[in-house]
């Protein structure tokens, strides 16, 4: 059995703005599931829910700073969670990362660092709990102190990082890196220096005994200049302990047959009664109640990575086809914007919600025939197993973690009753375009349809599998 510490900014239900936090409520429960110690560590937001009244642990005193360990535990687990409280930072309303008019934390670079401070603590047994780890696992950029304090340390535990998306960095200036009093041997461009900028994520990648990413294909994409923002070289360097597990889902929250969100459960022996949901999705949104019409959903952060430029750029010619199009999303106020003028103007045919929504997230999965994730790049996407496992096709860019999840619906695949979606290569809007068409004929024919649907939900994207994937690396360290 080894003792982890499990490191995220944010966890499922506590606090979420992505997929970061279902993978953060779900890997460890899987890993305390195949017998392991495994507990968590998150700063004590003000926005965290969902939990039992935390418990006071004891207060650390690390760089002039008071700072509480709460304890409380992953909810329907045994999983504990300590909370790291400083209120200072943490007591005020927004989220990890934004405040609540969307800016990015002014001081998010100290918030991050006493964070990191803190897990080293825990990590050392210097926090009063009486247990030490055999391995730190940390995730992304705000945990990319982690293995870099770890280092100065003597006799350490292991430390491993998992890179949920090369895209946000943790970079600032030379000038933070002073005032958050960082010791100065990691400042060199074997460091933390990275173009003269204090570059978290490269501590992450610099220091850790083992780098993980979330699916195959993106550790192989992050070693090339087109994905790795000019860390390829590293990762290439440290490609031996470089590698990809690709998530799991939380086979009990996003399951079609017991989902409390919907009107009316199934599964795929039951998958007449979808269409229920697909009424009242319709309904809901204030479109037109029509079965025989294709419903396509999407539901995602508003950002470049989605691909969201290319749903607008032929957003025009989707809508003149015969389709009704749900989109639920957040992020950036520009795309925001665009997209509630076309809903304007397409009241029969687009409806569009700005912000975000749990529940509408699964009946929109529930509800539509196809969904959409146009992503340029997608280190492993959740929302596309969650469609499938809903028996909701997904049209996919190929890339990163959709490469690796959806084998696309091609003569052969479909007559080999495996295909589970549709892809495309070029991030471009007419090869968007096409595979949305090739979707539509597909559709018509319900006998393929129903095949396609039927290999997509009995797919397998359960977490044990991947649990026993990154055990083997703790057991490996
Ligand atoms: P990413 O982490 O890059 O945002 P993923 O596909 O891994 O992408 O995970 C996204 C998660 O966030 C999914 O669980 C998805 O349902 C959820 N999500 C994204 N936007 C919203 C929203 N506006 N409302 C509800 N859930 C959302
Ligand atoms: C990131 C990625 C997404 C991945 C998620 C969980 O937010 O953008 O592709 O599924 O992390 O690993």
């Amino acid at each position: 059995m080894k003792k982890i510490l499990f490191a995220s900014s944010e966890i499922h239900p506590l606090i979420k703005t992505g997929g970061l936090a279902d993978v953060a409520g779900s890997l460890p429960k899987a890993l305390a599931d195949i017998g392991q110690d495994i507990r968590l560590i998150i700063p004590n937001y003000q926005s965290i829910k969902d939990i039992d009244q935390p418990r006071y642990v004891c207060t650390l005193r690390v760089d002039n700073r008071d700072v509480n360990i709460l304890e409380t535990r992953l909810p329907g687990t045994e999983v504990i969670i300590w909370l790291v409280d400083y209120r200072p930072f943490f007591d005020f309303p927004g989220n990890p990362y934004v405040d609540e008019q969307g800016n990015p934390w002014f001081n998010i670079a100290e918030r991050f660092t006493l964070y990191c401070r803190i897990v080293i603590e825990v990590a050392m047994n210097r926090a009063y709990l009486d247990w030490q780890p055999d391995i730190v696992h940390g995730n992304d950029w705000q945990c990319g102190l982690i293995p870099a304090l770890l280092s100065l340390e003597t006799a350490p535990p292991a430390s491993i990082f998992t890179i949920h998306n090369m895209a946000y960095q943790g970079t600032f200036p030379h000038s933070t890196f002073v005032q958050l009093n960082l010791p100065g041997q990691l400042w060199n461009p074997e460091g933390l220096e990275f173009h003269n900028m204090l570059s978290f994520l490269k501590g992450g990648l610099t220091f850790s005994d083992r780098i993980t990413t979330v699916s195959p294909t993106y550790a192989q994409e992050i070693q090339t200049p087109e994905f790795g923002y000019g860390l390829e070289g590293l990762l290439s360097y440290k490609s031996d302990v470089l590698s990809g597990i690709l998530n799991g889902m939380d086979l009990q929250q996003w399951n079609p047959n017991d989902d409390d969100h919907l009107v009316q459960n199934y599964s795929i022996s039951t998958l007449k009664n979808k269409l229920a949901n697909k009424t009242a999705l319709q309904e809901a949104m204030g479109l037109p109640v029509n079965e025989s019409l294709p419903v396509f959903g999407l539901i995602s952060r508003l950002v470049d990575q989605k691909g969201i430029d290319l749903v607008l750029a032929c957003l025009p010619q989707i809508l003149d086809m015969p389709l009704q199009l749900v989109l639920l999303g957040s992020g950036d106020k520009g795309i925001e914007q665009k997209l509630q003028n076309f809903a304007l103007h397409y009241p029969e045919k687009l409806a569009v919600t700005i912000g975000y929504n749990e529940a509408l997230a699964h009946q929109i999965e529930a509800g539509s025939d196809i969904f959409l994730m146009p992503s340029r790049f997608e280190p492993c996407g959740l929302n596309q197993m969650y469609s499938q496992r809903y028996g909701t096709i997904p049209i996919v860019r190929k890339t990163g973690g959709l490469a690796d999840t959806i084998e696309d619906a091609l003569p052969h695949t479909i007559a080999e009753g495996i295909a589970t979606g549709i892809c495309f290569d070029e991030a471009t809007p007419s090869a968007f375009l096409e595979a949305i068409k090739r979707t539509l004929v597909l559709f018509e024919s319900k006998t393929h349809w129903r095949k396609i649907q039927q290999a997509a939900m009995k797919k397998d994207f359960s977490w044990e599998n991947s649990a026993h994937q990154y055990l083997a690396i703790y057991n490996a360290l």
